[in-house]
Order: C-alpha cells, then structure tokens, then sequence
C-alpha cells in the first residue's frame, strides 16, 4: 500500500474479526518501528505494555471507552473485540518535558496504526480510560504515566469519511451500519 491508501485505510476501528487475531509478535514488531519514530530532543520517553492475553484484553476492554458519541452503538461489539492492546506511558524520569513527551506519543501512535494497516489489521486510539485502574491491573510501576491505548484487531467494520454532517463534526452510523466520520474540507484547514 502507497502512503495514501495506508492513511485512508488507518480509520479508527471499534469492532473486530476475532477469528483473525493479531499476534503479540507482530505487536512487538510495531513497537520496534516506533521505537526508531522521532522524539523530541530524542529523549525517547514512551514506554509500552503489549496485551495479548485474553484476561487482560477484557480488562482493558472494561476500562476504556468505545465510541462515546454512539449512544445506541454498543463498542466493541460482544464478539467483535480487540485481540491485542498496545498501551502507551510516558516515564517521568526520562527528561523530557510535557509538551514534547506527549507529541512523541501521537508520533508513535500513528506510526502503530500505519504499520497494523500495511499488515491487514487496524485498530484505535484510545485515550479515554480510567488510569488508576489501568495501572492496578496491569502492575504499572508510578514512574510511568498512561498516555494512550491502541485497541489492535482485524477490523470488521466500515468506515467512511464524509464532509461535515449537519454542522456537525461528530461520527455516526447511516442506515447501512458503516461508520461515518465527517471531515473538515481542506479550504477550511488552510489558514
Ligand atoms: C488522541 C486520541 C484519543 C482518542 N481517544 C478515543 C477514545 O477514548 N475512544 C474512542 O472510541 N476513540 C478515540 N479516538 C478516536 C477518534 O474518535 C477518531 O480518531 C475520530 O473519530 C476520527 O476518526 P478516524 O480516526 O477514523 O479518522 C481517539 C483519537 C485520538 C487521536
């Protein structure tokens, strides 16, 4: 795939083949090219927690929060979950400030997704959960701190990019189930 089907084929994916898992090699594989993205003053703060076990996949299944803005929509559907989590922290004692520790995280994020979607799986971030829970579940040492969650699988979804819906910004589903997220047009972007 060209770096433009890979773009619009990296859609943020809330439901899942589950026949078709990813593997936690292949998860490690995407942690090991973002390990070599950009980092400001290449202090190289992100730390990851790679789920592939069933148990922990359910956990942070419960924790995060799916698509919020469907209220009739349940995310991830009951047999359509994530197989495979990678989840993203910060290590506080690794200097580098906020502001750049946490433009390193959307690097690496996208970076994930983009590499998940050259291998047929997709998947979303997800930055609405609970961290104390987080942390308790899966042993996280306090010097680190959650920055986000990628829900990773094989994506049984459609999704659609649309312009602006209504005036409104806010994804939904149509008459046939795909998902569709509006855009804002480009002359719009332009400043
Ligand atoms: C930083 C960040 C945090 C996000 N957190 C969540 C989340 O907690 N739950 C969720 O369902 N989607 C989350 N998303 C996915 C967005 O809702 C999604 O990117 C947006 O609707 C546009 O859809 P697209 O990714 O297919 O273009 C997040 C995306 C980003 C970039």
């Amino acid at each position: 795939m060209n770096i433009e089907s890979l773009v619009m084929n990296n859609r943020s994916y809330r439901g899942f083949d589950e026949s078709t898992p990813i593997t936690r090699e292949i998860m490690t594989d995407l942690v090991d090219l973002a390990r070599r993205t950009a980092s400001g003053m290449n202090k190289q703060p992100l730390r990851y927690r790679i789920l592939s076990d069933k148990q922990d996949i359910e956990k942070m299944v419960a924790n995060a929060r799916f698509g919020t803005a469907l209220k009739d929509v349940k995310l991830p559907p009951e047999n359509g979950k994530p197989t495979g989590f990678i989840l993203i922290f910060t290590d506080k004692e690794a200097g580098s400030p906020a502001t750049l520790a946490l433009k390193d995280v959307g690097i690496a994020a996208q970076t994930i997704l983009l590499a998940a979607t050259e291998r047929g799986f997709g998947g979303c971030m997800l930055g609405s959960f609970n961290p104390e829970t987080l942390m308790a579940d899966f042993g996280i040492d306090g010097r680190y701190e959650p920055q986000l969650a990628i829900a990773l699988g094989t994506p049984a979804e459609r999704v659609l990019l649309t312009d602006e819906h209504n005036g409104s910004l806010t994804y939904y589903r149509d008459a046939a189930g795909n998902h569709c997220v509006p855009k804002r047009r480009l002359e719009e972007i332009l400043i």
